[in-house]
């Protein structure tokens, strides 16, 4: 798989650690507003849910927490951010 997108970690932060606790911030800031508009858009405990660009994981975790009945599959295109979830 190549990469397409805009977001490299690796190219677009020189302190990784420091951009992977800017995201799980990001993630917990900005989940209320997240929640409304899985809600709004039909999101029901016990789907099946795809998550694209799962990163280091904190999504991904909030969302076990609002839909725990459901099975995430996550997609990430970065080794190192996959190894990270997956630790997580
Ligand atoms: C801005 S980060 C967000 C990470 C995570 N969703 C979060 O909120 O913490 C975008 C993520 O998408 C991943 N990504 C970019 N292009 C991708 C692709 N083509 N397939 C899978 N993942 C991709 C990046 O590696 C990165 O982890």
């Amino acid at each position: 798989m190549t990469r397409s997108g805009s977001y490299d970690i690796h190219k677009l932060h020189r302190d990784e650690s420091a951009e992977i606790q800017r995201l799980a911030a990001q993630a917990r800031l900005g989940w209320e507003k997240e929640v409304r508009t899985l809600s709004w858009s039909g999101l029901e405990n016990g789907m099946s849910l795809i998550e694209l660009g799962s990163g280091p994981g904190f999504v991904t975790e909030a969302l076990l927490a609002l839909v725990p009945k459901s099975q995430i599959t996550c997609l990430e295109i970065d080794t190192m951010l996959l190894q990270k979830a997956e630790q997580y």
